[in-house]
C-alpha cells in the first residue's frame, strides 16, 4: 500500500531533522495472536491516552549503508537502535531509500521508564510517524496518517492505533468495509458522547521488567489449545462492545472490558510453557475494585496489558470518588498511580 514514489527513492541528497509525539494507547478488546507479518489474529479495539507521550527527534543523514543510533533521556540505547536498524532493513526492499541513510533519534517519554507502562506502542507511532513525514518531504506529498499507522504496525502491532486519538479500531471486521488488519480506523463518531472522557487511572504495583515479551506471547498463541476459541470469543467481544459504546452503555463496556483482560492473561497462564504475569498484588486491586463497586455503586473496570500494572478506566464524572478510593485503599499496594484520560481533540 506504500506509494510507488516512495519505492522510487534510493538516496536523500542534504539531511532532514524533524520531531513527532506520539500518545500510548490502552486494548479493551485485546490484540493477541498473530497471522502472516505483523497482521492480528482477531480485530482489536483501543482508546488513546493523553499525557503518556514519546516525544522523539529524528534527524536522517545520507550514508552510504543503514546506520541507526538512539539515545533515551540523552542515554545511548544499542538494544533498541539495533530493533529500530532490523525493522527498517525488513523495509529495504520496498524501500531502498532505507539502504543508505543515517539516522540519529533522541527520545523522552513523559511517563516514567520503571513505570511498566509499555513504550513499545508510543514509541514505534512517533517512529512511523516521523518516517511518513520524511517520505512525504521527499516526494511532497501530504502526510497520510494512513500509512503512519501502517508503518508504525510493521514496528510493533498496537503502536498503529496510537496515531489517532479517542477510540481506535484495528484490524478487518464486518462492522466497519473501511477495517483493515494493515492499519487502524478512528471510530469516535460510533461511540455515544457520555463515553467520551473516559478516565484511566493506571496502577503500578510493580514497575520491573517483564518476564516474557508481548512478542514471545504472541507467537505462543501459534499453537495455543484454545486459539480458534479465542479468536470467537474476541471477535464477539469486538462486536459487543462497539453496540455498547454506540449506545452509551457503560456498565455493559466495562463488563466485557474486565472479561477481555482476564482472558489475556488466561491465555499466557494456559500457554506452552504457561506463565503468569500478575503479581500478587495485581490480584488484590483487581478484588478491591469489585468490592469498591459492588459497595460504593460507582462503575470503575479494570483493564490489564501484558503485565501486572491495573488500567481502572472511568467516566469523567468519577473522578472524585475514584481518586479518593485509589487514594485511601489502594494506596497500600501500589509503587505509583499514573493519571490519565482520553483525548478527542
Ligand atoms: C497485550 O503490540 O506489543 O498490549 O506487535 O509484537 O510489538 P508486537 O506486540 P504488541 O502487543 C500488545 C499486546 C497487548 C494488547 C493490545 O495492546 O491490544
Amino acid at each position: 500500500m506504500l506509494p510507488d514514489s516512495w519505492k522510487r527513492l534510493t538516496h536523500i541528497s542534504s539531511e532532514v531533522s524533524l520531531e513527532t509525539s506520539a500518545p500510548a494507547n490502552i486494548a479493551l478488546i485485546k490484540y493477541w495472536g498473530k497471522k502472516g507479518h505483523q497482521l492480528p489474529a482477531n480485530p482489536s479495539l483501543s482508546l488513546t491516552l493523553k499525557d503518556c507521550l514519546t516525544h522523539s527527534s529524528f534527524l536522517f543523514r545520507p550514508s552510504d549503508s543503514l546506520q541507526v543510533k538512539l539515545y533515551l533521556d540523552k542515554v545511548e540505547k544499542p538494544t533498541f537502535a539495533q530493533k529500530i536498524k532490523n525493522y527498517l532493513e525488513s523495509l529495504q526492499n520496498e524501500l531502498p531509500i532505507f539502504k543508505s541513510l543515517d539516522l540519529t533519534i533522541h527520545s523522552h517519554n513523559t511517563f516514567p521508564h520503571s513505570s511498566g507502562i509499555a513504550s513499545s506502542a508510543s514509541s514505534q507511532a512517533a517512529l512511523g510517524e516521523a518516517l511518513v513525514r520524511f517520505l512525504a518531504l521527499q516526494t511532497s506529498t501530504d502526510f497520510d496518517p494512513m500509512l503512519a499507522s501502517h508503518l508504525s504496525r510493521l514496528a510493533s502491532g498496537s503502536a498503529c492505533r496510537s496515531i489517532y486519538k479517542g477510540f481506535v479500531s484495528w484490524g478487518e471486521t464486518r462492522e466497519f468495509n473501511e477495517s483493515s488488519d494493515l492499519y487502524a480506523l478512528n471510530i469516535n463518531t460510533h461511540v455515544h458522547p457520555s463515553l467520551h472522557y473516559l478516565r484511566d487511572a493506571i496502577c503500578i504495583v510493580s514497575s520491573g521488567e517483564k518476564e516474557v515479551s508481548s512478542r514471545a506471547g504472541h507467537s505462543q498463541m501459534n499453537n495455543h489449545p484454545f486459539l480458534s476459541a479465542r479468536i470467537v470469543q474476541a471477535e464477539t467481544n469486538y462486536k459487543s462492545i462497539l453496540k455498547a459504546l454506540n449506545e452509551g452503555e457503560w456498565q455493559r463496556v466495562g463488563e466485557i472490558m474486565e472479561s477481555e483482560a482476564l482472558t489475556l492473561h488466561a491465555m499466557m497462564m494456559t500457554s506452552n510453557p504457561g506463565y503468569i504475569l500478575l503479581a500478587p498484588k495485581s490480584l488484590d486491586v483487581i478484588r478491591l475494585v469489585q468490592t469498591f463497586r459492588r459497595e460504593a455503586g460507582v462503575l470503575v473496570y479494570f483493564t490489564i496489558d501484558a503485565g501486572p500494572n491495573i488500567h481502572l478506566i472511568y467516566r469523567d464524572e468519577d473522578q472524585q470518588k475514584v481518586e479518593t478510593f485509589i487514594k485511601h485503599e489502594l494506596s497500600p499496594v501500589l509503587e505509583n498511580v499514573i493519571w490519565d484520560r482520553m483525548d478527542f481533540d
